[in-house]
């Protein structure tokens, strides 16, 4: 069978890594990969790596050590907690976490759930929205036909809950399934006319449309680098901090403590660092740096997981 392929030119408008590679054809022969499941994991951009190349020489424990490159390393690493929550139009005093990826970023805010706290889904969620509240009571709801019933479906399933108690929405902001563009600010609208909270699964819609925290008025925001052309695993957790600094750790280790104790007589501190612990892998996000330049969890009661669909009438 012949196999026509496209020349790298037409293929990438935003020049990305591996645009030469080839790999061996089932029937023999080799031929030039046609990367197809960006939505999946994207090439990295050439001059995201450029940077990363440049930067590597420097690297230095970030938040973990005092000598020259470690601070330039720290430097970087805050400089892009601020470079990301430009870039999520993030209001002032929300906090932007590093992590793995969309799912780590949920399963983080997942332990950060206070007592008693109710989680809505949708039934059409991607997995990382679906599974990680496993110590809450989960409703979901059912697919809705258009956003109206969406919207209508919420609206009714928050409003049979105690409104005093702590209630989490999350969404996805466009499907992983059909592409489909979710109506997020409505949503956070309903969630919060309820007293809920909401995080926005934006593992999607950040490669394809700007996400404003301020304009959609969510309460946290997750997304995957490497979906966005970044290398490797990375993600983000930004929004509130007041979850978070309630909770336990994540993982305790290094950064997450204040100081060295008994775990009963542990006293944990909110820095920044506090949710991500031990060594971070520092990434510069715009140019690279030269030499000169200066460089307690609380523990829910296992809840009932309920999750039988709200009808969207
Ligand atoms: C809508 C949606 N949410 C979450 C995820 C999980 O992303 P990650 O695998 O980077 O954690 C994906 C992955 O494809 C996704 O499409």
């Amino acid at each position: 069978m012949a196999v026509s392929t496209v020349a790298p030119s037409v293929r990438a408008p935003l020049p990305v890594l591996g645009l030469d590679v080839t790999v061996p054809l089932a029937s023999g022969g080799e031929v030039t990969y046609a990367a197809l499941d960006y939505a999946a994991s994207a090439p990295a951009l050439q001059r995201v790596w450029d940077d990363v190349a440049a930067y590597a020489p420097y690297y230095g424990s970030v938040h973990r050590g005092a000598g020259h490159l470690s601070q330039l390393s720290t430097d970087l690493f805050e400089n892009a907690r601020r470079t990301v929550a430009e870039f999520l139009d993030c209001r002032t005093g929300d906090q932007v976490l590093f992590t793995r990826s969309t799912t780590d970023s949920l399963n983080l805010l997942a332990t950060a759930l206070p007592d008693g706290c109710e989680v809505f889904v949708f039934e059409t969620e991607h997995h990382a929205s679906l599974l990680p509240w496993r110590n809450a009571r989960v409703t979901c709801l059912e697919a809705p036909r258009s956003h109206r019933a969406a919207v209508e479906t919420l609206e009714r399933a928050l409003a049979g809950r105690d409104p005093h108690g702590p209630a989490l929405v999350c969404v996805t902001g466009a499907s992983n399934v059909t592409g489909e563009l979710w109506p997020v600010r409505e949503l956070a609208a309903v969630a919060h006319a309820h007293g809920a909270r909401i995080v926005l699964d934006a593992a999607q819609l950040a490669p394809h449309r700007p996400v404003s925290v301020r304009e959609l008025d969510v309460d946290w925001v997750a997304f995957s680098g490497h979906k966005l052309y970044a290398p490797f695993g990375s993600g983000v957790l930004a929004g509130r901090t007041d979850w978070l600094a309630e909770a336990e750790p994540y993982l305790a280790g290094g950064g997450a403590s204040r100081k060295v104790a008994r775990r009963e007589d542990g006293e944990w501190t909110w820095s920044g660092t506090r949710a991500s612990p031990g060594t971070r892998p520092a990434r510069p996000t715009s140019s690279a740096p030269t030499p000169s330049r200066p460089p307690a969890r609380r523990s829910p009661p296992r809840g009932s997981t309920r999750c039988g669909p709200v009808r969207s009438g």
